[in-house]
């Protein structure tokens, strides 16, 4: 049995699918703060525990209930300006809420996980494509939360022989092809739902944020990564875990920046639709580029990235159209 943390939000509820998909037992352990009850309803054959990983009780009772033979932590606040807001709900809630979660995994033995990191430990990068080795100097208490998670783990290591494979993801993308679940945060802060929102929501207009970047054409360059590809990094770094694979550390990008001004006119293109758009100043936080160096993931885990930006924002606005319609 996997346990899936975080399983009824965006990432994780595409992390479940895909491993139910693939005939693995899956318990989701979520406390439905930012995920929703809808998503758990659509994994049918997911086992789901409602509780929060603040009260080690809740925790402990998956482990006692159920025998897990690995982890896939999701479970995180992980809006950037809030944590900036908030810094004491991101720390309480990330940090503490992992450490229970790691106690509790080497309380019942069980000492294999994947963990949902950000290219927010590296903060304003020295140099792209970024890969591992950057430094790490988040500029934000979200990407601080990740990072500290990442040490406490090397720390459960040296103690307690807990083998961890850290995913440090670009900016995901995109929803399942089949259109069964996607993305879906209140509030919505990122790029592509708000642009397609923007597009299918009648006196509604995208604020793009910035474009005096010094880059191509001004709006800033970040690394698209579609949510499927994402996933199946997980599923390769749970077999390179299971099959004795130690403790490692991989970016999950496609290698390819795209502008927001590119991103836009994609999503004019899948669409078929004007969008109403507003030059806005610069969001506070923002680098100008972000691209990850993907090598280490293709080499050790092989895995090999291949869906488009095209077919991400094609699968968004697929779903998009349906949620509008369950929502109207
Ligand atoms: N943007 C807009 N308008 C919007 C939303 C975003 O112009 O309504 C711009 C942003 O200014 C940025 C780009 O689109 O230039 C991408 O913004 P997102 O909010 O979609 O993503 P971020 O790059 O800010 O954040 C992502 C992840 C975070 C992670 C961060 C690491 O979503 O979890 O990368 O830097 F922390």
């Amino acid at each position: 049995m996997i346990l899936v943390t975080g399983g009824a939000g965006y990432i994780g509820s595409h992390c479940v699918q895909a491993l139910l998909d693939a005939g693995r037992d899956v318990v989701i352990f979520d406390n439905l703060s930012t995920g929703h009850r809808e998503t758990v309803e659509k994994l049918a054959g997911a086992g789901f525990v409602e509780g929060d990983l603040k009260n080690p009780a809740d925790i402990n009772g998956v482990f006692e209930k159920f025998d897990i033979e690995a982890v896939v932590h999701f479970a995180a606040f992980s809006q950037v300006g809030e944590s900036v807001k908030e810094p004491y709900k991101y720390f309480q809630n990330n940090v503490c809420g992992s450490m229970n979660l790691l106690e509790a995994m080497v309380k019942h033995d069980c000492k294999k996980i994947v963990f949902s990191s950000t290219a927010a430990v590296y903060g304003e990068p020295d140099y792209t494509p970024i890969d591992e080795n950057h430094p790490k100097h988040p500029i934000n208490p979200y990407g601080e939360t990740k990072l500290t998670v990442e040490m406490i783990m090397d720390d459960f290591e040296k103690a307690y022989g807990l083998k961890s494979v850290r995913l440090r993801y670009f900016n995901v993308a995109g929803a399942d092809a089949q259109g069964r679940i996607g993305e879906w945060h209140e509030p919505e802060t990122h790029l592509i739902p708000n642009v397609l929102k923007a597009a299918i929501n009648p006196g509604k207009t995208f604020n793009l944020f910035g474009d005096d970047y010094p880059t191509k054409d001004g709006t800033c360059v970040r690394d698209y990564i579609d949510v499927n590809d994402l996933i199946d990094a997980h599923l390769l770094a749970l077999k390179y875990l299971q099959s004795g694979g130690g403790t490692n550390v991989f970016n999950l990008g496609t290698q390819t920046g795209s502008t927001v001004k590119e991103v836009f006119e994609t999503c004019k293109k899948v669409t078929g639709k004007e969008i109403p758009y507003e030059i806005q100043p610069r969001r506070e936080g923002d680098p100008a580029i972000l691209v990850a160096d993907n090598k280490k993931a293709r080499e050790i885990l092989d895995w090999q990235p291949s869906r488009t930006l095209n077919d991400s924002v094609k699968n968004a606005w697929n779903w998009e159209c349906q949620f509008i319609n369950l929502n109207k």
